[in-house]
């Protein structure tokens, strides 16, 4: 498959449960192209679940810490970068962003990210845990959502497989050809 960026690397960026990294692993095995983790490289740097850093320094730190290593991954080029659900709240983020990445925008309908977050044996998410995530949710996305659209590309993920989404991402960037149907 060809494969060239239209950018120094590729970010996918979205809400929580958006799919984020599974469509970055599956976008990897498609296009041999790296994938990276926001969330898995905090973890790794840390020796720490998200979770255990959330509970244990807090938010500030967790940012701090994710700030940075975003940074760094977006130093490297030719990769598939996983953001974090917050990571461009950051305006030092969001500039990272625009200079070192043609950005993604898995887009994820508000009762479909319920869904997700609501379905059985979801991952606990630090910021909607022990509180009721359709008081959090709505509040969050409405912040969040100025700064999602802000991508290159948006592609819906309601609906969608994430081999669907890998599809329409690699349509979308001229990749593949579409079979006309
Ligand atoms: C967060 C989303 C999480 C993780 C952390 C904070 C957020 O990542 O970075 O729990 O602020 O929305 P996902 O978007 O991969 O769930």
């Amino acid at each position: 498959m060809i494969t060239e960026l239209p950018g120094s690397n590729l970010a996918l960026i979205g809400f929580m449960a958006a799919g984020k990294t599974s469509v970055g692993v599956a976008l990897s095995l498609r296009t041999g192209l790296p994938f990276r983790d926001v969330d898995a490289a905090i973890q790794k740097a840390e020796g720490k679940s998200i979770h255990e850093i959330f509970a244990s320094q807090g938010e500030d730190y967790f940012r701090s810490r994710e700030g940075a290593i975003f940074r760094d991954l977006c130093a490297g080029f030719g990769q598939i970068i996983g953001c974090g659900g917050g990571t461009l709240v950051s305006p030092e983020n969001r500039a990272i962003l625009k200079a070192r990445c043609y950005s993604i925008w898995l887009k994820t309908s508000q009762p479909e990210i319920l869904r997700r977050i609501e379905a059985p044996g979801a991952p606990v998410r630090p910021l909607v845990e022990g509180a009721d995530p359709r008081l959090i949710v709505p509040g969050l996305l409405k912040r969040r959502e100025p700064f999602y659209g802000g991508a290159e590309l948006i592609i819906d993920t309601d609906q969608r497989t994430v081999e669907e989404v890998v599809e329409a991402i690699c349509l979308s960037l001229g990749w593949i050809e579409g079979s006309g149907a």
